[in-house]
C-alpha cells in the first residue's frame, strides 16, 4: 500500500507513469493556483511541526492529483499510504490503514466519493481528532474500543464534486481544483518527457501533441510515447510535426484532440437522437462505455471545448460538433426545443 518502486509488480505504463512523476512542487507543471495555495500551507504547517490540514483534490482522471498527492508528501517529507474508495471494503480495512499511519503521514484516497458509508462515518472522528472508536464482538460480548491516531493530512481525490457527502467534505479544511491543462503548459510537460526519454522532439510537434492531449497530461504523455514508436519504425526517430500528425491519424485522435470515443459520442448524438437532447445513461448504452467513465472523462472535455451542453432534459451537441464532424446543421432541428 506504501509506495513501493518496484519494477516488476508494475506493467510498463504504470513504470513511466511514475518515474514520469515530479518529486517536488517546483517541478510540477500547471495547476499555478492549486500550487500556490499549497505552497504556503506546507509551508506553514512545517513551521508549526504540525500535520497539514486535510487536502481534497477535484478534477477529471488524468490530471496529475496522485502526483500532487506524491509531490505534497515529499514536500513535508512524510511517508504516503495510497488506496482507493473501492479498495476499503469494510470499516475494519480502513481501521488497518489508520493504525499503521506515523506522525504526519499522508493517507492518500483517490476515488474518495465511492467509499462505503461505514467506512466513511469511520473517517469522520478520525479527520476530526484524531482518534476512532471500534464496536469489538457481537451481541452481549460487543464493546466500543477507543483508538487514538497520530496527527495525519488524508489526501482525497475525486473526479466528482457532486458525490462526496457534506460531512466529509465539510472536513477538508483545504480545497483544490485541478483544471485542464493550457497548450503551453501540456507542451512543457511533453517537453520534459521527452527530455526523459532521451527523444528528441521538434517544438511545432510538442505543440503538436499539446494541441490534441485533451489537456490532459496523461493522454500527452501516452500519445507521445506512441509518436515516437511511429517515428523510430517509420522515420529516423526523430519527432516532427509531419510524424505527429500521421501518428496521431493512424490513432484516431483528430485535429481537435478527439479520440475515438469522443468521436463516437457526438456522432451518435447527432445521427441517432437529431443531436439530442438524449440522456446520459442512453448514451452510454449507445455507445457501449460505463455512464461513469462518459461523466467523467469524456464528458467534461466535450462540454469544455463547446462541443456539447447539459440541459435539464439532456445532452445536447452544439453547431460546433456538427461542423467539426462534417454534419449540416440545421438550427431548426428539434435540438433546442427542450432546451432550457
Ligand atoms: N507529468 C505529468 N504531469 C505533470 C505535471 N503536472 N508537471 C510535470 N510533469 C508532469
Amino acid at each position: 500500500m506504501t509506495r513501493i518502486l518496484d519494477n516488476h509488480l508494475m506493467g510498463d505504463e504504470e513504470f513511466a507513469e511514475r518515474t514520469l512523476r515530479p518529486q517536488y512542487l517546483q517541478e510540477y507543471i500547471g495547476q499555478d493556483k492549486v500550487k500556490t495555495q499549497l505552497k504556503i500551507f506546507i509551508e506553514a504547517a512545517k513551521q508549526r511541526d504540525e500535520a497539514l490540514d486535510h487536502v481534497l483534490l477535484f478534477g477529471p482522471p488524468g490530471l496529475g492529483k496522485t502526483t500532487l498527492a506524491f509531490v505534497i508528501a515529499n514536500e513535508l517529507g512524510v511517508n504516503l499510504k495510497q488506496t482507493a474508495g473501492p479498495a476499503i471494503e469494510k470499516a475494519g480495512d480502513l481501521v488497518a490503514i489508520l493504525n499503521d499511519l506515523e506522525p504526519g503521514d499522508v493517507l492518500f484516497i483517490d476515488e474518495i466519493h465511492r467509499l462505503p458509508m461505514s467506512v466513511e462515518e469511520v473517517l469522520y472522528s478520525a479527520m476530526e481528532d484524531f482518534y476512532i472508536d471500534i464496536m469489538i464482538g457481537a451481541g452481549e460480548n460487543s464493546r466500543s474500543v477507543h483508538l487514538d491516531l497520530p496527527p495525519f493530512t488524508l489526501i482525497g481525490a475525486t473526479t466528482r464534486a457532486g458525490m462526496l457527502s457534506n460531512p466529509l467534505r465539510a472536513r477538508f479544511g483545504i480545497t483544490g481544483h485541478m483544471e485542464y491543462y493550457t497548450q503551453a503548459d501540456l507542451t512543457e510537460i511533453i517537453e520534459r518527457t521527452s527530455d526523459i526519454f532521451d527523444m528528441s522532439i521538434t517544438s511545432e510537434a510538442a505543440l503538436e501533441l499539446a494541441r490534441r492531449s485533451r489537456g490532459t497530461p496523461r493522454v500527452a504523455n501516452r500519445l507521445l510515447k506512441r509518436v515516437r514508436d511511429y517515428a523510430q519504425i517509420m522515420g529516423d526517430g526523430t519527432v516532427d510535426a509531419n510524424i505527429t500528425d500521421k501518428a496521431l491519424t493512424v490513432l484516431d485522435v483528430d485535429k481537435e484532440g478527439l479520440d475515438y470515443v469522443d468521436q463516437k459520442i457526438l456522432k451518435t448524438m447527432i445521427e441517432m437522437y437529431q443531436g439530442g437532447p438524449v440522456g446520459l445513461a442512453t448514451l452510454s448504452v449507445n455507445i457501449a462505455e460505463e455512464r461513469e467513465t462518459v461523466e467523467d472523462m469524456y464528458e467534461p472535455y466535450l462540454i469544455q471545448k463547446g462541443f456539447v451542453i447539459r440541459t435539464r432534459s439532456g445532452r445536447i451537441a452544439t453547431a460546433k460538433a456538427y461542423t467539426h464532424l462534417g454534419y449540416h446543421y440545421d438550427e431548426k432541428a428539434p435540438k433546442n426545443q427542450h432546451d432550457s
